[in-house]
């Protein structure tokens, strides 16, 4: 998989693409991250990449040259290309999932007031990570890029996604690893068993008890 960041702040992602499973991902050959400057683009003789609001208000907007001509030089047809917004469909796990399956992933982070409307239209998807507003997308592409790279094959442990919380519709069960006493808070007696039947069993009752009460929501979804 091929994932493009379109950014005016490259050096935000050093850390993500650094460290970790990230770095290993890369190293593997698992994804190739390019974190483009859309700057670069700008045909502004100030390299400029943002103007005043038509009808006036507060702030800047992102011009639609720029963005538009690094699309241009860089879209494919296994393009898939995703505007991070806070007015997008909520992120989650299932959509992680799917966007696996995509070749070339292209991320577009807004940042400053907003992007000139007609930017929309450059999209297959748009995608906000939660009710909240960010100073930009590059936060959302991080998180989103994440998400989805420590599903592909040879990320991490396989086992460890097939637990994850969500995966089922679940939140995941309570792990915990020795002494199997701490300060008196003791290892529940089952997991020290050896009992794989029981154990199991156990794990999928206190899903079940955890998602009940804190997200009933997913189960009503269910
Ligand atoms: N840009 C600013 N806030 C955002 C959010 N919550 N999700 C995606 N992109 C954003």
């Amino acid at each position: 998989m091929k994932i493009d960041i379109l950014s005016l702040f490259p050096n935000m992602f050093d850390g993500f693409i650094n460290e970790s499973i990230i770095k290993r991902a890369i190293d593997k050959k698992l994804v190739e991250i390019n974190v483009i400057d859309f700057r670069k683009y700008s045909k502004d003789p100030h390299n400029r990449v943002d103007d005043y609001s038509y009808g006036g208000g507060a702030g800047m907007v992102l011009s639609c040259q720029p963005i538009f001509d690094c699309i241009d030089a860089i879209k494919t047809n296994d393009s898939f290309i995703i505007l991070m917004t806070p007015q997008g469909v909520k992120f989650n796990q299932e959509i992680a999932h799917d966007l696996t399956n995509k070749k070339h992933l292209i991320l577009i982070c807004g940042h400053y007031e907003g992007f000139d409307e007609r930017i929309r239209s450059l999209a297959d998807m748009e995608i906000s990570i939660g009710d909240y507003v960010l100073t930009g997308g590059e936060l959302p592409s991080m998180v989103i890029s994440d998400s989805i790279i420590r599903l592909l094959e040879g990320a991490i442990n396989e086992e460890s996604h097939v637990n994850d919380s969500f995966n089922d519709g679940l939140l995941d069960y309570p792990v915990y690893t020795k002494p199997s006493d701490f300060r008196g808070m003791k290892v529940p007696e089952v997991l020290l068993s050896g009992h794989h039947e029981n154990i199991k069993k156990w794990r999928y009752e206190e899903q079940l008890k955890r998602t009940k009460e804190r997200r009933p929501d997913l189960i009503k979804k269910g």
